[in-house]
């Protein structure tokens, strides 16, 4: 683990100096060790990424929720591993002290595990993130977390409600309500853990199945969904802000209503340019010489 003295420049944390930790792996289970929570979001693009490392969020990741919250569709399994890799970029250069994860997109680790570890090793060697995150803990899953641990890429597992399985799953919906569903989560989680991943989002997880697993595995687990009784937690940012409302899960607490405030805010704009008040020439534009101001009215006469 590795800290820092804040740069003076970076936000309100600043002022205070405060000395601050750059997370990897090993911190996230030292938090895990002293019982402390983990707070993770997922972000998108740089300037969001300044302000929530600026948080003291300790880990971010580029989830493929973005296909949904940035590009618009209706599920996660569209977006690219280009695109992916487009955001993971933006995010890792707006970042100093998070833990930067990116989400592998469907259909970047399932079909082979060379080409896996390809993709993988794209978003640690140019896209800057410092680990990835992958659905599932199907025996090809658990082989391709080996391939990666194995030359040194950190994992993190992801299940409960996988995205990527949409499809199979029927939709939107809770996973392990059963005592044999239940028994096949757990038995999933430890042999991810086994195979190496560094952390575990259950997402969509009952509550005492979630504390379970938890209260099992050394490696800390990250809810989404899953009560408060995991090591870590992660929200959608878009949904925390009230920014994405296509839909709503009864997980997401929205901590603001920034789409009405960015409305109050564009309408205000809008309202300004119709009435002349935007810009202000004395302050919020350029002047030119005074003594030149003849000189250019004759430049002009000259033109026309
Ligand atoms: O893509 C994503 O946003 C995720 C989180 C919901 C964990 O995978």
């Amino acid at each position: 683990m590795s800290v820092h003295v804040q740069d003076a420049a970076a936000g309100p944390n600043a002022e205070a100096a405060v000395k601050r930790t750059t997370h990897q792996v090993g911190s996230l289970k030292r938090k895990k060790e002293k019982g402390e929570k983990i707070v993770t979001l997922t972000c998108y693009d740089y300037s969001t990424a300044r302000i929530l490392d600026d948080a003291n969020v300790e880990m971010l990741l580029v989830g493929d929720s973005l296909a949904m919250t940035v590009l618009g569709h209706p599920n996660t399994l569209s977006v690219t591993m280009e695109e992916m890799l487009h955001h993971v970029k933006a995010v890792a250069r707006g970042t100093k002290y998070a833990m930067v994860v990116a989400d592998m997109p469907f259909m970047s680790y399932q079909a082979d595990p060379i080409e896996a570890v390809k993709n993988a090793g794209r978003f640690i060697q140019e896209g800057g993130a410092k680990a990835v995150k992958l659905e599932g803990a199907s025996e090809r899953i658990v082989g391709v977390v080996k391939h990666l641990v194995e030359i040194g890429i950190p994992v993190i597992g992801h299940l409960g409600f996988t995205p990527q399985s949409v499809n199979t799953l029927g939709g939107f919906k809770i996973q392990g309500k059963t005592l044999e569903d239940a028994k096949r989560l757990i038995g999933d989680a430890l042999r991810l853990q086994e195979a190496g991943v560094c952390a575990l989002v259950l997402e969509m997880v009952p509550v005492p199945v979630a504390s379970l697993i938890t209260r099992r595995l050394r490696i800390p687990t990250i809810g989404i969904g899953a009560g408060n009784v995991c090591d870590g937690q992660i929200l959608v940012v878009d949904d925390l802000l009230g920014r994405y409302s296509e839909l709503t899960p009864r997980f997401v607490r929205r901590y603001m209503k920034s789409s009405q405030l960015i409305h109050e805010a564009v309408s205000a704009y809008a309202a300004d340019i119709r009435s002349g008040e935007f810009p202000n020439n004395d302050t919020e534009a350029f002047g030119f010489p005074e003594e030149l101001v003849p000189d250019l009215a004759l430049l002009f006469e000259k033109l026309v």
